[in-house]
């Protein structure tokens, strides 16, 4: 089981959603660069359970930072940061555990390890409890990030096709922090809100469209052939548990136009400096960035777990069955799915800059550590939950 990405930043998550633990063993991180258990408790708030609208699974999320720091600055050596899980309630899942739910990960999980090595407690590995290794990784990786002065932050787009189309700036994608449902502004938030409700009376979910942004991207990261900056966006996109499309600029959008419509000028800003007109691209032209700000997004599916029954096989009588879940869910996955793509878009970005020598491979300075924590601080006090 591959559980790691990135090439010079890497990641590993483990744990399983009833595991004593779940975590995350980061390496590649220069030595020098200050990191704090408050650090990652602040991003992981924003990927939080157990608040109104989002999956009744009451977690604590308190992150212990066991290896790789000293003195609040990480050594060089690898970050291994563990969560308990003090909230799995695996006897919820009893009556469930012969069947298997349509569009969770089940039945896939059973042809390739078997039914005796099933782990049906909220989904084993393919719960989404491992996003919060993600989130880990990725509170590291915007750290990293904002010393060369790049900052990620994303939003959500549209629930079950309700939303619009509209070019969002990265201030406003910042500005989601601040709503529950991390729409962009107060009436998305009060129309997805609303929408959201309906759906957890209704024991339904729906799917959603969550956009990314980066501001401040340094031009020159990725290469033209296989180390593309948008090829390694997109598998970390797609490893997102539901994550079911990944575009980039005019996306999908683009197929339906002509060249003339999608053309987007070359010109020079007020510096003097050469950029597009209008960013069509996403921020990436030949799979390396342009230094324009990269604008990706991601499509989430509709929440599997649901109160309304669903068909699947009774697997201890091999006859048809049915499921209606009734657990702690998450009615629109892709809201708690901001803070994640978010952090996949993080890591990506820290890998490329550690690979472009952008990032100092080996030490940060005390005094470039010293700017940069200045303005983390700043960013936590701005959007404090
Ligand atoms: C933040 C987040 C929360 C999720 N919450 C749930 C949930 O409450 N119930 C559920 O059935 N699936 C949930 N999922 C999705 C499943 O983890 C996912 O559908 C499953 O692992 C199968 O993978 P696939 O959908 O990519 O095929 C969530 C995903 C994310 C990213």
């Amino acid at each position: 089981m591959v559980s790691s990405m990135g090439r010079h930043l890497v990641l590993t998550t483990f744990g399983e959603s009833a595991s004593k633990y779940v975590g995350a063993v980061i390496d590649g991180i220069p030595a020098g660069l200050p990191l704090s258990q408050e650090d990652l408790r602040f991003e992981l708030g924003f990927r939080r359970t157990g608040r109104k609208l989002v999956s009744g699974r009451r977690e604590e999320d308190n992150p212990d930072i066991v290896s790789g720091t000293y003195n609040g600055y990480t050594t060089g050596s690898p970050v291994t940061v563990m969560v308990r899980n003090s909230d799995p309630q695996p006897l919820l899942y009893r009556d469930v555990s012969h069947l298997p739910r349509p569009g969770h990960a089940d039945l896939s999980f059973i042809k390739k390890y078997g039914r005796e090595n099933w782990d049906y407690v909220g989904g084993g590995r393919s719960s989404a409890r491992e996003t919060l290794s993600r989130v880990i990784g990725g509170a590291v990786a915007k750290k990293l990030l904002m010393l060369a002065g790049t900052q990620v932050a994303a939003y959500l787009k549209s629930i079950g096709g309700r939303g619009d189309n509209d070019t969002v700036t990265f201030s406003e994608a910042m500005g989601s922090k601040r709503f529950p449902t991390r729409a962009r502004n107060s009436e998305w938030d009060a129309e997805f809100s609303e929408i959201i409700s309906r759906l957890f009376s209704e024991g339904d979910s729906a799917g959603g469209i969550v956009e990314v942004l980066a501001s401040g991207v340094f031009p020159g990261m990725g290469d033209p052939v296989f180390w593309k900056i948008k090829s390694a966006l997109a598998s970390a996109i797609m490893s997102v548990p539901a994550a079911t499309g990944f575009e980039y600029g005019l996306g999908f959008r683009s197929a339906g136009m002509k060249g003339s419509e999608a053309s987007d000028s070359i010109v020079r800003d007020s510096s003097g400096d050469l950029r597009t007109e209008r960013n069509l691209s996403g921020g990436i032209l030949g799979g390396i960035t342009t230094g324009s700000d990269i604008v990706v997004r991601c499509a989430f599916k509709p929440t599997s777990s649901i109160r309304k029954p669903a068909k699947t096989v009774d697997l201890d009588t091999m006859e048809p069955g049915s499921i209606s879940v009734i657990g702690r869910h998450d009615p629109v996955v892709a809201v708690r799915g901001v803070a994640v793509a978010e952090a996949m878009v993080a890591l990506v970005l820290a890998d490329f800059y550690l690979y472009e020598g952008i990032l100092p491979s080996s030490r940060i300075s005390r005094a470039a550590a010293a700017e940069m924590e200045e303005k983390w601080k700043a960013y936590m006090k701005e959007y404090a939950q």
